[in-house]
């Protein structure tokens, strides 16, 4: 049988260092400069989709967001972000799910994803994950997501990824969803290579 999605991402954040694998942020600079552009208040409810074991929450802890969730397939990679920030992490709302089948069960000021989105190769599990930010994100809400550009890699963690300029990106969200930031970057892997990535922020209309 193949390995399932959480098998695969599980076996990766128990057997590989935080800084070994090639998403690695101390921290997310062009995320958290997205985040700012969206001028939110400190009690906005955030979600970071596909979080792994990102530095984010520490950062919006910091920033002083009371309302953050964390949601990822890989219980082992939420489990590094609870342990790594401790007492802090009591604040922050745990959620392991498949984003292709979960039920959105809150409102969402900002819809956050780096690097998840393009894992999601199959149609169908694209627009489910649409419908769930459709359900999710309030109105005047945020998004922010960004993943391999066009000329990105490939694969990521051994997976084939579904390689994505921002007008497709767009197209997925839908007409509700206002593009409001959209450029490419390289991201440089802890082992040094380049990765071209794409960036997008949209807004929902209100
Ligand atoms: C490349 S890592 C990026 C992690 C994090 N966003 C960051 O920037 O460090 C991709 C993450 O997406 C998660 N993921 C992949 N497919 C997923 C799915 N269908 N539902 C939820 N999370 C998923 C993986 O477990 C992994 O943590």
């Amino acid at each position: 049988m193949s390995e399932t999605r959480q098998e695969h991402w599980d076996n990766v954040f128990t057997t590989k260092a935080e800084e070994a694998v090639s998403w690695f942020q101390a921290t997310p600079e062009t995320s958290l400069r997205l985040i700012h552009a969206c001028h939110l208040a400190t009690d906005a409810f955030i979600l970071d989709v596909g979080a792994g074991a990102s530095h984010l929450p520490d950062a919006l802890l910091g920033e002083g967001f009371t309302k953050i969730a964390v949601l990822d397939v890989s219980a082992a990679a939420l489990e590094r972000t609870r342990t790594r920030l401790g007492n802090r992490g009591r604040a922050v709302r745990f959620i392991v799910a498949d984003i292709a089948a979960w039920q959105p069960e809150f409102p969402v000021d900002l819809w956050h994803d780096r690097a998840a989105l393009h894992f999601l190769t199959e149609p169908r599990d694209r627009e489910a994950y649409a419908d769930a930010m459709r359900r999710a994100v309030k109105p005047g809400g945020f998004v922010l997501i960004s993943g391999f550009a066009p000329s990105g890699p490939e694969r990521c963690s051994g997976l084939p990824v579904l390689r994505a300029d921002q007008d497709a990106i767009a197209t997925l969200l839908g007409a509700d969803f206002t593009l409001l930031d959209a450029f490419e970057e390289d991201h440089r892997t802890p082992s040094g290579e380049q990765q071209r990535f794409v960036f997008t922020r949209f807004q929902r209309r209100r």
